[in-house]
């Protein structure tokens, strides 16, 4: 039986860890919060950064000595192993925790329910599963690493009310409302990096940065542009701003772009080319953005790299802005041939939310790719 303070301490707990967000990557992100023997609140702890403690051992030193006999309220369970931090079902055992109240297991190898067992094997009371959806939901990017090791791909698209992305002469300015371009700066500053493909580049010229008052001086996400020849055409605003740009080209490419390798902050990635089409494949850049530590993607990009990532299965979730503009069969579509051919092979959304944003509507929702 879960109480109805840790319940509170568990909502509590959540929040708390969503300070994590963007740094604790490839960790999760984890909260928890102490409740001393009376079920007072006695002290909290989120992860803030890879390699800094766990959210747990500063949740028991905030708490001090109310943590002996009280119970601890965690998103995620307890590590049991050395990994850049000791373990911390060592830490809990020894302040004399009686009773672990959990969220969800963890998936990595190394505990997965291994945590839990030692606790149970020290005489700690462990109920698992409170809010479980939330802390799921939580490290949803987490979990996806560990299965693929890739980061997870968010699509964001802005639609006219018939599903246009661009009008006919390929001009999209400004197709959703002020306050939705506000929140797509939200968006590209939580992201790890932010990608496109050439096409857009060549056609928009964008410069992919958050202009934001608090960020103005601070960092931009990595700017990633994907094309098969390295042509960009007179567009030079996302090699002009500060900070990193990558330009992710096919073996034998970079060689050639001589003109971009003298811009501070740019870098060429080569990858193997894509045996089906033209370009590189998409999943070795995505496992590359991870190995460099970057969660997550934000790819804003036209129909061509967006029906690409769709079909290789790399679209994790998507953020659509659906405007009321009407652009005619003449404007661009969404996306090119998906090989849906009927309804039940249509790709669908999974945790959706949908509200307004200004004149605009946001449906976001995870993608649910259909099992053969
Ligand atoms: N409404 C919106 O949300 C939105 C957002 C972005 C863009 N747009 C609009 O979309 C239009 C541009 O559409 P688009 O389809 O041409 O642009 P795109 O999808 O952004 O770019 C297509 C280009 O990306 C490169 N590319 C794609 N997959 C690749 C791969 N696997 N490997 C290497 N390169 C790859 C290729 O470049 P190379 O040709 O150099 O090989 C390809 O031609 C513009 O009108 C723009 O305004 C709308």
């Amino acid at each position: 039986m879960v109480s109805k303070a840790e319940t509170r301490a568990m909502k509590k707990a959540l929040k708390l860890a969503l300070h994590g967000r963007g740094s604790t990557f490839p960790n999760p992100m984890v909260g928890a919060v102490i409740l001393d023997r009376d079920g007072n609140h006695a002290g909290d702890g989120f992860h803030r950064k890879c390699g800094a403690p766990h959210a747990e051992v500063i949740a028991i030193a905030s708490a001090g000595d109310a943590a002996s006999g009280g119970t601890m309220v965690v998103t995620l369970e307890p590590c049991c192993h050395h990994g850049r931090t000791g373990p911390c079902t060592d830490e809990i055992i020894r302040a004399g925790i009686s009773r672990v109240v959990i969220a969800m297991t963890d998936p990595n190898p190394r505990v997965c329910g291994d945590g839990i067992k030692q606790l149970e094997a020290a005489g700690i009371e462990v109920e698992t599963g409170l809010l479980s959806e939330e802390a799921r939901e939580l490290n949803r990017v987490y979990q996806h690493y560990l299965e693929t090791s890739r980061s997870w791909v968010t699509l964001k698209i802005a639609l006219s009310l018939d599903g246009r992305t661009a009008a006919a002469d390929g001009s999209s300015r400004w197709i959703s409302c002020e306050r939705s371009r506000r929140r797509v700066q939200r968006m590209r500053a939580s992201a790890g990096a932010v990608l496109t493909g050439a096409g857009t580049v060549r056609e928009d010229d964008p410069e992919l940065t958050v202009r934001l008052p608090d960020t103005m001086s601070g960092s931009q996400p990595v700017r990633i542009v994907v094309s098969s020849t390295g042509d960009f055409g007179e567009s030079w605003k996302i090699f002009r701003n500060p900070g990193r740009v990558i330009i992710a080209v096919p073996e034998g490419i970079a060689a050639h772009l001589t003109e971009y390798t003298d811009l501070p902050g740019v870098e060429l990635w080569e990858f193997p080319a894509d045996s089906v089409n033209q370009g590189i494949d998409l999943t070795s850049l995505f496992e590359r953005t991870a190995l460099e530590g970057i969660s997550s993607v934000l790819c804003e990009a036209g129909s061509d790299l967006s029906t690409r990532l769709l079909k290789a299965e790399l679209v994790d979730s998507v953020s659509i802005f659906t405007a009321p503009v009407i652009l005619g069969s003449e404007g661009r579509p969404a996306f090119k041939l998906l090989g849906i051919d009927s309804i039940e092979n249509a790709i669908r959304l999974d945790n959706v939310s949908s509200r307004r944003s200004g004149s605009d509507f946001l449906t976001e929702g995870n993608v649910v790719y259909r099992a053969d």
